[in-house]
């Protein structure tokens, strides 16, 4: 007799606890823990990327280095796509071996549009585009849009090879085949006096 009242208390119990998981559920789908599933996919997504990438990047073996001053449309050839993968990327007036960074300028890359590319423009004013001029002088950046292209400028030195200059039209390409050093910035240094021994 006494179990009657407690099992109507259970029934009536669930039936208002229903609401209430309901109101769980909601919380638990709610769009801020939505948007953090999210973050927390793309972020795992992000670190197995790297893992892949990475290990196929090594396979690329080493390209022999290149020494050599080229108009835009030679520059262009250089964007990942033909056989020996090599990408190239211009920035204010110098050409630098990207092929290290492909990840970031080769087919598929973040930066691919950069890739074979005079990338000056688009670094100066944070744009992954690159102009179709023949030779963009840049003479309408402001100076800080001109600092920045420095500044990329200063950071590919750093990472990346020299290849040569990025020729005006009717500019005369230099000719580097003496060049025997690695350092390409100081043509006053004598390789070639180390190889005598
Ligand atoms: C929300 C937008 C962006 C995010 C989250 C982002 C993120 C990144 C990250 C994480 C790196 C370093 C990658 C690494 O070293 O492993 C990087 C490098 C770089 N980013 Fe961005 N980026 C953004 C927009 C841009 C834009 C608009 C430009 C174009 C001007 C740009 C140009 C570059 C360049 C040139 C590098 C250097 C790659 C190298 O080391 O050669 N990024 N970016």
């Amino acid at each position: 007799m006494a179990s009657a009242p407690d099992t109507k208390s259970q029934e009536s119990e669930s039936l208002s606890e229903a609401p209430g998981f309901e109101n769980e559920v909601s919380n638990v789908i709610s769009p801020v823990n939505l948007l953090l599933i999210a973050i927390i996919g793309f972020l795992l997504y992000k670190i197995y990327c790297k893992f892949t990438k990475s290990s196929s990047d090594t396979v690329l073996v080493e390209l022999p280095k290149l020494r050599k001053d080229m108009t835009v449309a030679e520059l262009r050839h250089y964007d990942g796509n033909q056989p020996d993968g090599r990408v190239l990327v211009a920035v204010n007036g110098w050409i630098f071996d990207v092929t290290r960074g492909r990840r970031f300028y080769g087919p598929g890359g973040p930066y691919a549009a950069f890739g074979g590319k005079d990338a000056s423009r688009g670094l100066a004013t944070f744009s992954v585009t690159s102009s179709d001029k023949e030779y963009d002088d840049l003479s309408d950046l402001n100076s800080m849009e001109m600092e920045s292209v420095k500044e990329w400028e200063a950071q590919f030195r750093e990472k990346y090879e020299l290849v040569g200059r990025l020729l005006k039209p009717g500019e005369e390409p230099t000719n580097y085949s003496d060049e025997e050093t690695e350092d390409t910035d100081s043509p006053a240094s004598t390789p070639a006096d180390k190889k005598r021994d």
